[in-house]
């Protein structure tokens, strides 16, 4: 590893901005510590690589990301880990050698997001491999979780278990970003890797509402994602009579009716519709065309795939009575994915503090490594509940009692 005077640096006195590995880092202060404090820090360094300057924006393999690597990678060296990009996207390191345990988490973001969902776990994985671990440990800075750019999630740790996303689109943007599609099969995991663990904010209001810093996650709720596309008839705003017309907003608007009445009246069930594209999209012009998509979560897959069944039946039934044709198309069918919580709960409970088990409404990459790991996770409070959005925020308390947690995970997982 270059020393840069980084390292050196970090041990002393610190003032002023000096450069690492080309990412321009300012610290002050009495050197850096990688506490609660300086990881909260470091989430807010990484959110001024944006793709949408005044907001949060980086979606898998846009621009902003090479900076990202830049810097991420420049903490995984001066931690001990030895870094690189696989061709996915994904940015990985390596401590030790032998069997290891993967800290992980996702380095991309939704639009107009907060700081620190996803970011906050490869710091606090970075982190844990600072303390000097007693075995080997492999962080990985999964390129892509959300599903923002192309509308499929999890495209960086679907890799790792040997189910690429092979759209034209994504190898196009692998390609563009500088990496060789052809050598997606090698970032398959390690056969040393033997277990999966992922810090993440909760992004919801539990652990806030039980006053508890830290939370136990024993599983995560199934989703389902689909794009639904409506197909009227554009025409005249003034001209045409209400009687003639084939609104293809109107009919998505009606069906939207339905999806929220589902949820509403299914215990456990969450349902969004969370982008509508409208076209032609002027305001003298009847809709012709809508694609909408949609969202549908549950503990239970049963429970789910009912509710589900029972919108798309609904937006079949809406668009027949309207003379309109309407199409999905499933982007994602998720099942529910228990998680092996024990040993986490178990060093919550070691570290004396709250244990709270709980299932996660939101999906994470770790629903995707349990295919092949023994997976979990540890959530850490969201004050105010909020999560995708710019509010979104930790305190540096609870990102040390998560920090302890995973020190000690590490210490029963090695003995
Ligand atoms: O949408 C989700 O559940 C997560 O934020 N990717
Ligand atoms: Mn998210
Ligand atoms: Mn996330």
């Amino acid at each position: 590893m270059v020393n840069n005077g980084y390292s050196a640096a970090k041990r002393t006195m610190m003032v002023g901005p000096f450069s690492c590995s080309g990412a321009s880092l300012h610290w002050s202060g009495q050197g850096v510590i990688l506490d609660g404090q300086e990881i909260i820090r470091r989430c807010r360094l990484l959110a001024e690589q944006t793709e949408e300057p005044g907001h949060i924006t980086r979606t898998y393999l846009s621009p902003p990301m090479h900076e990202v690597h830049r810097i991420v990678r420049c903490w995984m060296e001066d931690a001990g880990l030895t870094a690189y990009v696989d061709d996915v996207g994904n940015l990985r390191g390596v401590y030790g050698d032998g069997p290891r345990l993967m800290i992980a988490s996702h380095l991309d973001t939704v639009p107009h997001a907060g700081a620190f969902d996803g970011i906050l776990g490869v710091t606090i994985a970075i982190a844990l491999v600072e303390q000097r671990p007693p075995c080997s440990i492999e962080v990985a800075a999964f390129s892509e979780e959300e599903g923002v750019r192309f509308g499929v999630p999890f495209i960086g740790s679907r890799a790792l278990v040997g189910d690429p996303v092979m759209d034209a689109g994504v190898l196009a943007a692998i390609s563009h970003f500088g990496l060789d599609p052809a050598r997606i099969p090698e970032a398959v995991l390690d056969p040393e890797v033997k277990g999966y663990l992922e810090f993440h904010i909760e992004q919801g209001p539990v652990l806030e509402n039980l006053r508890a810093p830290v939370g136990v996650v024993e599983a995560i709720a199934g989703m389902s994602r689909w794009e639904l596309r409506f197909d009227g008839k554009a025409n005249h705003a003034g001209t045409t009579p209400m009687n003639l017309r084939r609104d293809a907003l109107a009919c998505a608007a009606e069906w939207i009716g339905l999806v929220e009445h589902v949820a509403q009246t299914t215990d456990g069930l969450v349902a969004t519709v969370g982008k509508i594209d409208v076209l032609p999209g002027a305001g003298n012009v009847i809709p012709g065309l809508v694609t909408a998509s949609l969202d549908v979560r549950h503990a239970l897959d049963e429970v789910r795939e009912r509710a589900l069944n029972v919108m798309l039946d609904g937006a079949e039934h809406i668009a027949r009575r309207r003379e309109l044709s309407v199409t999905g198309e499933s982007r994602l069918e998720q099942a529910a994915v228990a998680l092996d919580f024990e040993t986490v709960e178990e060093a919550v409970r070691c570290c004396g503090l709250p244990v709270h088990r709980m299932v996660s409404g939101a999906g994470h990459d770790a629903m995707i490594l349990a295919q092949k790991l023994p997976a979990a996770m540890l959530f850490v409070r969201s004050p105010g509940g909020i999560s995708h959005h710019p509010d979104e925020s930790v305190l540096a308390e609870d990102v040390d009692a998560a920090l302890a947690v995973g020190a000690h995970v590490i210490r029963m997982w090695t003995s």
